[in-house]
């Protein structure tokens, strides 16, 4: 499979379905082409919480494509109501696949819509997809909660925010790496705003005992 980063929390998993995860392209200064919100194909979109730099473009994707946005019940009410086609999931639960699943995690955040609306309870997610576990942490601190993540799946990929401010920096993601029991971290959340800058250097010392794969904005790996 292929994992594309395009800036922030922004990753597209190819397999043989895509899956897009927190849509942000339009405003999105990590990225310099940002027309490709208009030619991404994508199966599904998933949305870890309301806030405008995750739920991004969903609505301008899921209208053009086609996808099924995937999110708590609340954003997925807020998506459904704008006429996008959406499954609602919530934390803990999952939806199966003839492919795998997608399951919603705990993260320890907020989730209010830009008008101030009530987006539900903030999340991470799990994809099951190619027999791996992928999980994106969305927005959060660090908390216990990796350590029950990793008690009860084999997670094989982590992607982690590391940008400090509005969610953990790099110590604490380094801590919920151990703690979530993976070798495999991508670093996401940073440089994309003053506020959450972070050097280079200072995430590869972090992240030296992890296998890390430090991205670029519109790089592609394959796992
Ligand atoms: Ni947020
Ligand atoms: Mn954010």
């Amino acid at each position: 499979m292929k994992i594309t980063w395009f800036g922030h929390s922004n990753f597209q998993i190819e397999s043989n379905k895509k899956i897009l995860i927190d849509p942000f392209f339009k405003g999105n200064p990590a990225i310099k082409d940002q027309s490709i919100v208009d030619e991404i194909e994508v199966d599904f979109v998933i949305i870890t919480h309301a806030h405008a730099d995750h739920l991004g473009d969903t609505i301008e994707i899921c209208k053009r494509t086609g996808a099924i946005a995937i999110a708590n019940f609340e954003i997925v009410n807020h998506l459904t109501e704008k006429g996008v086609k959406a499954h609602p999931l919530h934390i803990g639960g999952k939806k199966k696949f003839d492919w795998g699943f997608i399951k919603l995690v705990p993260a320890v955040h907020g989730s209010s819509f830009q008008d101030g609306s009530y987006g539900g309870y903030p999340a991470g997610v799990v994809i099951n997809i190619e027999g791996k576990n992928i999980y994106h942490c969305g927005d959060t601190g660090l908390s216990y909660e990796f350590m029950m993540i990793g008690e009860t799946m084999d997670i094989d990929l982590v992607m982690l925010p590391v940008g400090d401010n509005f969610t953990m920096d790099v110590h604490d993601a380094a801590i919920a790496a151990k703690w979530v029991k993976t070798k495999k971290v991508i670093p996401m959340h940073y440089n994309t705003f003053d506020l959450i800058k972070v050097e280079k250097d200072e995430i590869i010392e972090s992240f030296k005992d992890f296998d890390l794969i430090l991205m670029d904005p519109g790089e592609t790996v394959n796992m």
